[in-house]
């Protein structure tokens, strides 16, 4: 059975970084504990699939609320992936809950082949998309994950005068992705470390009186889905050009 975290739990990055150490929840993103923990007493999953294991922390606390987690990683260091998530998925007694993928591939095209080709046949009631921050991975492993219905993704950070004081990097192309979907999605979180969460009509977590009085608590984007789509097509198009320009270059560059 799948079960709320209890009172003593309260603090899991606290605990981890007191036991293993400060690079435990390095990249990690535990520092939004207390936003993670009231939407996850809200949605109630019980079979979720994280893309982004890091060192495992973000996938610990989930397995206190879910009865399953399932974590996929590209790993450039296999062995440091095992050591970290070893030691962080035994010291927070979660280890039995939580099933490690490491996707195959020298590249990121065989990386997503592998991470598909095990998605396919899964189901899950709830997705946290942590992996790459370029736009067209999120894109992909929000279309290997759509069907699950519920998706957060950890970073919703578009430009804007009113992200001018803020210094974490800003992703425009994830934001306007985020903001062409339908249903809108909901934002999570302060400002420079928003997130967004996109749930189907049809999730059965609508139905739960404590998902509705906490989606009335968030916010929404303020751009339409029709101006995300167009800006999300120029931002394709300008990185598109760019590449074309870097691979000139390159070429020109080697004679
Ligand atoms: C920000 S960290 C994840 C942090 C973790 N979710 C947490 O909060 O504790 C991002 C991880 O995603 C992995 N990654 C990068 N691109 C990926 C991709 N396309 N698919 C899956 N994992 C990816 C990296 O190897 C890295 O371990």
């Amino acid at each position: 059975m799948s079960h709320s975290a209890s009172a003593s739990s309260a603090s899991l990055g606290r605990r981890l970084r007191a036991s293993l150490g400060p690079e435990v929840t390095e990249g990690s993103s535990v520092d939004q504990e207390s936003e993670f923990r009231a939407l996850l007493e809200a949605i109630h999953p019980q079979r979720m699939i994280e893309i982004g294991t890091r060192h495992g922390v973000s996938a610990a606390l989930f397995a206190e609320y879910a009865d399953e987690v399932t974590t996929i990683d590209i790993a450039l260091s296999p062995d440091s992936y095992r050591e970290w998530t070893g030691k962080v998925w035994a010291a927070s007694g979660t280890a039995a809950k939580i099933r490690p993928f490491l996707a195959a591939g020298t590249n990121g095209k065989e990386c997503n082949a592998s991470k598909a080709a095990f998605l396919r046949d899964r189901e899950f009631d709830f997705a946290f998309i942590d992996g790459s921050h370029i736009t067209r991975e999120v894109i992909f492993d929000f279309q290997c994950l759509r069907r699950c219905g519920c998706i957060l993704f950890h970073d919703y950070k578009p430009e804007g005068r009113s992200f001018a004081t803020c210094t974490n990097e800003r992703y425009p192309g994830i934001a306007a992705f985020i903001d062409s979907l339908s249903p809108r999605a909901y934002l999570i979180g302060k400002h420079c470390s928003m997130m967004a969460l996109w749930i189907a009509e049809d999730h059965p977590c609508r139905n739960r009186p404590e998902t509705q009085a906490f989606l009335e608590t968030l916010a929404r984007p303020s751009r339409s889905p029709m101006a995300a789509r167009a800006d999300l097509f120029r931002l394709q198009l300008t990185g598109a050009w760019r590449r074309i320009g870097r691979t000139i270059g390159k070429r020109f560059g080697r004679k």
